[in-house]
């Protein structure tokens, strides 16, 4: 199918494959409605997925970001094609560019990233999305929101619809995330209210796949790079605690499709299918193949409840469903994850030493 094609081409492309540029520009020769689409954080791991799609559609893609935590390395395989575009910019500075539609995705996404610096998340978050709603105004661009799960914090309720309002910590260590992408989606609501700005809104729950960042403490990230390297898997209390994960393609479906769609209201994009962390671990230690050991450790502290989207609305307003195979999509990380690794050995960079320069006689400490 023309998914698989992506992904596939997409893990050849970032580790030195060759591209089938026949194929590329064959499917760009037929675009039905050309569109100049802007995504921003478009060289992130959600991003260069979308980048992907929208390319192999045949459409006009402009990415911009910062590589805070994107990576040139995530489109390189589009760097030279005449409907590409990249630009390193910071969406905290306003950009004038004309487009029909925009994707604003740019945002750090995984704790340790958006802890790191959390003054500038909510810079991000806050003017980011009001220089990109800005835009939409002057240039009449449909503006979709890449929002998140997390605004529904830690939920009373399960699973979660669109309908919850949530139940978030202002001042807790997750605030500049969450309640960043909370005063986003109350702008998207006010620039529509107030200037007749087109929104959309995608709530996006946990997403995994190739590209995704392999040392943010995420489970399934954990799980693999602990896999191949040989090393135990680390399960934290029984492992009896569920998560629900969905694959990157599936989400870019749903993202496409909820940009294309007349929903203006906000959209849960997941994977509903629960599974025990014990069951990942299992699972992804067989699809490794590998000779780790499963090994358990005290609780951890705020280990997050169950989270698990009610995706009831986007199955009866857009047709979607996450389609891909939990086992499927495993394994096209894993094989990533394994590329990824020996990429990174061959390509370590070993500083040789080198005499001390010397200033007025004093040598520098650099
Ligand atoms: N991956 C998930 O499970 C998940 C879940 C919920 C929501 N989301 C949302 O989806 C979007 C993409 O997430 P991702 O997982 O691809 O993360 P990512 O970190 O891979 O991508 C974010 C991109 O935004 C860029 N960026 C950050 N700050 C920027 C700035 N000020 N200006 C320009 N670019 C900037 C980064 O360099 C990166 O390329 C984010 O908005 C995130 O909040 C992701």
């Amino acid at each position: 199918s023309m998914n698989e094609a992506i992904i596939d081409f997409s893990i050849a492309a970032t580790h030195g494959g060759s591209i089938l540029l026949s194929e590329v520009n064959y499917l760009n020769s037929k675009p039905l409605d050309r569109k100049r689409i802007l995504i921003t954080g478009g060289a992130g791991f959600v991003g260069s997925h979308l980048t992907d799609k929208l390319m192999m559609d045949g459409h006009e893609v402009t990415v911009v970001d910062n590589f805070f935590t994107g990576r040139k390395r995530n489109v390189e395989h589009w760097i030279g094609h005449e409907n590409f575009e990249l630009i390193n910019h910071d969406v905290v500075e306003p950009l004038y560019i004309e487009v029909d539609q925009i994707y604003h995705l740019a945002s750090p996404a995984s704790p340790p990233n958006y802890m790191y610096n959390p003054i500038k998340t909510l810079k991000t978050n806050t003017i980011g999305t009001l220089n990109m709603l800005g835009l939409a105004k002057r240039v009449g661009a449909r503006l979709l929101l890449a929002s998140t799960s997390e605004v529904y914090g830690d939920p009373e309720v399960h699973p979660q619809n669109e309908e919850y309002w949530g139940h978030v910590n202002p001042i807790g260590p997750r605030a500049c995330y969450d309640e960043g992408k909370r005063v986003a989606e109350t702008m998207c609501y006010a620039y529509m209210k107030q200037e007749g700005v087109e929104v959309r809104v995608a709530r996006i729950f946990n997403t995994f796949g190739s590209r995704m960042h392999m040392n943010d403490g995420r489970v399934v990230s954990n799980f693999i790079l602990q896999a191949l390297q040989g090393e135990p898997l680390t399960v934290y209390g029984s492992g009896s605690q569920t998560r629900a994960f969905q694959y990157v393609s599936d989400l870019v479906n749903g993202l496409v499709l909820l940009m294309n769609s007349n929903i203006s209201s906000p959209v849960n994009l997941g994977n509903p299918e629960e599974h025990t962390i014990l069951e990942f671990a299992r699972l992804i230690k067989s699809l490794v193949v590998s000779q780790s050991q499963i090994q358990f450790l005290p609780e951890a502290q705020d280990d997050p409840q169950r989270r698990r989207p009610d995706i009831r609305k986007a199955k009866m307003m857009l047709g979607w469903e996450p389609v891909v195979p939990l086992e499927e999509g495993l394994n096209k990380t894993i094989q990533y994850f394994s590329r990824e690794l020996e990429h990174q050995a061959n390509n370590q960079y070993i500083p040789k030493p080198k005499a001390a320069r010397m200033k007025k006689g004093r040598p520098r400490h650099n």
